[in-house]
């Protein structure tokens, strides 16, 4: 089955059906979304600029990350819930589209970059050349999440 052939099959679905119908499912998904997404890039902003020195410089890093990094994790589960909604309701905007893709490379090297950021918060070693790197990587992945989910609606799917 080709990922065409999938999204037709999808938005045949009694599920996406109702979504297409019900006028305000799609407004409140993306409401919820985009909400979800500014709680999690504050919560990864205050984490990358107290590793890079410029915020919340009177707490620990370790305090810092202790109290935003678990904001991220259900952040990414409400989102993961919202995004997969609006998958179903217009699948061919999404599945085929090369920025949709962009989109899920940049959050799984997201993630991965979180997870050693927080292994860093925990140690003992002193902020470094390496963790300001990994902060600004982290910087640069979320904008690029951000742009490539709005780039969505602008590129055509293959
Ligand atoms: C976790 C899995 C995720 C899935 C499956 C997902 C899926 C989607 C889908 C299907 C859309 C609608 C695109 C369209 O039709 O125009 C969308 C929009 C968007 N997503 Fe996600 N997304 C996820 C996570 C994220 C994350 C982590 C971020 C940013 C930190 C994000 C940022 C955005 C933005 C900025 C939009 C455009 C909203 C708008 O202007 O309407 N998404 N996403």
């Amino acid at each position: 089955m080709t990922v065409m052939e999938f999204s037709d099959w999808l938005s045949a679905t009694s599920a996406s059906q109702f979504i297409q119908v019900t006028t305000w499912v799609i407004p409140s998904l993306q409401t919820v979304h985009i909400l979800t997404l500014a709680l999690l890039f504050a919560s990864a902003l205050m984490v990358d600029l107290r590793v890079l020195g410029t915020g919340l410089r009177s707490e620990s890093l370790r305090a810092v990350a202790d109290r935003f990094i678990p904001t991220i994790w259900p952040c990414l589960v409400v989102l993961l819930i919202t995004g997969s909604l609006l998958i179903v309701a217009e699948p061919a905007r999404t599945l085929g589209n090369p920025a949709f893709y962009l989109k899920m490379i940049c959050l799984a090297a997201a993630i991965i970059v979180t997870l050693w950021l927080r292994a860093f918060a925990r140690g003992s070693r002193p902020v470094g050349g390496l963790a300001s790197m990994l902060a600004v990587v982290s910087l640069l992945l979320w904008a690029t999440i951000i742009v490539a989910g709005r780039y969505i609606a602008y590129i055509e799917s293959n």
